[in-house]
């Protein structure tokens, strides 16, 4: 069974078609641009906890974090889905998973996020089964940074691709409606794409094609100039903008 509310529903049936886009927003303003510009899914990313908080990684983000900031886009009323990432050790059994899940969808989220595969079965259905769509996280898991020592890319060998596989269809025995696949090598992410019957949203998979990407706004926008990882192409300098824009504020106030 897969829970679709009619939005994640809509996501579901982008499979095969490709071009999803799914961004990340953590507030009212940006959930509003980036709703208007035609998102289809705003995700409320525990990258939250770099992107704004000021943390190294997302393992210091709590629940409460995540849902100050999920109402806060709901707020902007999008048509976009809004996706609410289930920070780490709130889903740590599948009774604590849909507490959570529930806590999220209560400040206004429409879909829930986690990170894993086959040892998430249990916590996905659980949610689902309570009639709330979940979108699955496989490949480079960042709240599993610490234990792993870094960030690094995923699905080189036939085993580690096999693993991915079986995890994808662990989690689509359980109800998911999409998948985001992060730094996965392309041979394996085109393998996932093509037989796992859900839509793929790759970011940092090359050019593997999946069923759309997912992007933290903040690397679209060249917002976050002291980490920009290797694959992000910004669209614009919005840091560059906003130093140029405060310098020449800060000369005109001073000059008067
Ligand atoms: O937290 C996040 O923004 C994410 C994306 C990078 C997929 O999980």
């Amino acid at each position: 069974m897969t829970a679709t509310t009619e939005k994640a529903g809509d996501v579901l049936r982008r499979k095969g078609t490709g071009g999803l886009v799914v961004l990340t927003a953590y507030d009212f303003p940006t959930a509003r641009l980036l709703d208007e510009a035609g998102a289809d899914a705003l995700l409320v990313g525990d990258s939250l906890g770099m992107m704004v908080l000021g943390f190294p990684d997302t393992t210091e983000v709590t629940l409460d974090h995540m849902l100050h900031h999920v109402a806060a886009v709901a707020r902007a009323g999008p048509r976009a889905l809004i996706v609410g990432d289930m920070p780490i050790h709130t889903y740590d059994t599948p009774e604590q998973a849909l507490d959570t899940a529930r806590a999220l969808v209560a400040a206004g989220a429409e879909a829930v996020k986690l990170e894993g595969g086959v040892r998430q079965e249990q916590k996905v259905a659980a949610i689902v089964a309570a009639g709330i769509p979940v979108m699955g996280h496989l490949g480079m898991l960042p709240q599993r940074v610490r234990e792993e020592g870094g960030y690094s890319r995923k699905g080189k060998t036939p085993e580690q691709s096999d693993a991915l596989l079986e995890g994808a269809r662990a989690l689509v025995r359980a109800g998911v409606f999409a998948i985001v696949l992060e730094s996965v090598v392309v041979a394996t992410a085109r393998r996932l794409t093509a037989e796992i019957p859900v839509p793929m949203i790759g970011i940092g998979c090359g050019d593997a094609r999946c069923d759309g990407e997912v992007a933290v706004i903040q690397d679209v926008l060249g917002a976050f100039p002291w980490f920009v990882p290797p694959f992000v192409k910004p669209e614009a300098d919005l840091a560059g903008a906003t130093r140029e824009a405060v310098a020449r504020h800060i000369a005109r106030v001073r000059k008067t």
